[in-house]
């Protein structure tokens, strides 16, 4: 029996599958360093606990409107408002399970067959999948160091074509750490206007950035800019909320029906406990928010510093989000234990297997030369796990 061609064609995510097998060999006694972690290591803060426990408490265990409670998409509406300058009506709001869930659920309410998305690279895994899951074909834009892989409008113009249908934004970014200012923003949203493109903008690691640097969302830069921007946020890494999974959109009334259609079909509401704690995390007290801020902010400051002074890496210097891309071109073509490095992979296989530390290969973002290091693990942790990478280096033979 023949099962989906389509399924088939889906990659699955590389991130996930090496957190995994490090977690394993954690589990069977290895004492594995984990760089491959999406997500903080801290607990998630104890009033927003507490929110979910009061929401169990008082009976608010049952199903609830698709697009996510009254109170919740209120609160949203405040956020955008307040952090972003965006003004939406609570039946613009989609909640969802995960950003993911909210990135399936755009794909799948824009897209018809053979409609094109431009694809920044390098990019968060899981685009290309749910872009094909929707029948739709991404389309990658080479950008280079000089940039520090930001887009460009040459880069666009190459890509764009009367196929093309959206694009696809990710600031702060994820694996790079870069982010757009105004001026880059200004540049996209012309371009988007001109082509008449939708914007998806993912805005994920909004709350996680450093050196005093500011984030813009593009769908504030002009009202054409927020009439095709599908903004795409939550509250898995500024809250520490990974496994209670909950996401949400900001887009036009049409765009948020269609998605909730979708979903109604899907999962329908995103668990309603979860989404008690959210109203919480989002209207409560955000100190807890600051406090990880300022730790990722040491722990990104002590990696740059120690990769910097590894010899044959050299990294993309993040600027936000909670990893770093370490260029690894100098040690391709190398061999350690009579396996020559040819890619991200191999690097990446022979350092958990030489040394115990798990990293991502930046083949799975689309920049085979890189390997991505996150920093949500404890300073210990990272200091021994770069030692461990610097002795892996050192050891590498031309
Ligand atoms: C750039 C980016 N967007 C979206 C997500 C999805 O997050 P979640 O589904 O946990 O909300 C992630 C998670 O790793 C991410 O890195």
């Amino acid at each position: 029996m023949e099962l989906s061609k389509k399924a088939q064609r889906i990659e699955p995510s590389v991130t996930l599958e090496i957190t995994a097998k490090a977690k394993e060999m954690k589990e069977n006694g290895v004492d594995v360093i984990s760089f491959g972690a999406g997500e903080p290591d801290f607990n998630t803060p104890k009033n927003i606990i507490d929110a979910a426990i009061k929401a169990m408490n008082d009976g608010n265990t049952k199903y609830t409107s698709v697009n996510g409670i009254l109170p919740l998409r209120e609160a949203i509406c405040k956020k955008f408002k307040e952090d972003n300058g965006l003004f939406y009506k609570p039946s613009q709001i989609v909640v969802s399970t995960g950003a993911k869930q909210s990135l399936a659920n755009t794909f799948l309410a824009i897209l018809n067959p053979g409609d094109e998305v431009i694809v920044p690279t390098p990019y968060w895994v899981s685009y290309p999948e749910l872009i094909k899951l929707a029948d739709g074909k991404p389309v990658f834009v080479k950008s280079d160091e000089k940039s520090d892989y930001k887009f460009t409008k040459e880069n666009l113009e190459n890509v764009v074509s009367d196929k093309t249908k959206a694009i696809v934004l990710n600031t702060p970014n994820n694996p790079t750490g870069t982010i757009y200012s105004a001026d880059e923003l200004k540049v996209i949203a012309n371009f988007a206007k001109e082509h008449d493109l939708i914007i998806v903008s993912d805005e994920m690691y909004e709350k996680l950035i450093y050196d005093g640097e500011k984030h813009i969302s593009i769908a504030s830069i002009s009202q054409d800019a927020y009439e095709r921007t599908i903004v795409i946020n939550g509250l898995s890494k500024s809250y520490a909320m990974t496994g209670w999974r909950i996401g949400y959109c900001g887009a036009s009334e049409k765009i948020a029906k269609l998605m909730t259609s979708i979903q109604s079909h899907v999962t329908s509401n995103v668990c309603s406990i979860t989404q008690y704690a959210a109203v919480e995390a989002l209207n409560g007290p955000q100190d807890k928010v600051n406090e990880m801020i300022g730790e990722f902010e040491k722990r990104r400051n002590y990696m740059v510093d120690t990769i910097e002074g590894i010899n044959n890496l050299s990294i993309i210097k993040p600027k936000g989000a909670f990893y770093i891309m370490i260029n690894i071109e100098k040690c391709l073509g190398k061999e350690i234990n009579g396996q020559i490095l040819n890619d991200s992979m191999d690097f990446s296989a022979m350092l958990l297997e030489c040394e115990k530390v798990a990293v991502i290969p930046g083949k799975a973002f689309g920049l085979d030369h890189y390997v991505r290091v996150s920093y949500a693990t404890s300073l210990d942790a990272i200091k021994e796990g770069l030692m461990r990478i610097k002795k892996f280096v050192d050891k590498l033979n031309s």
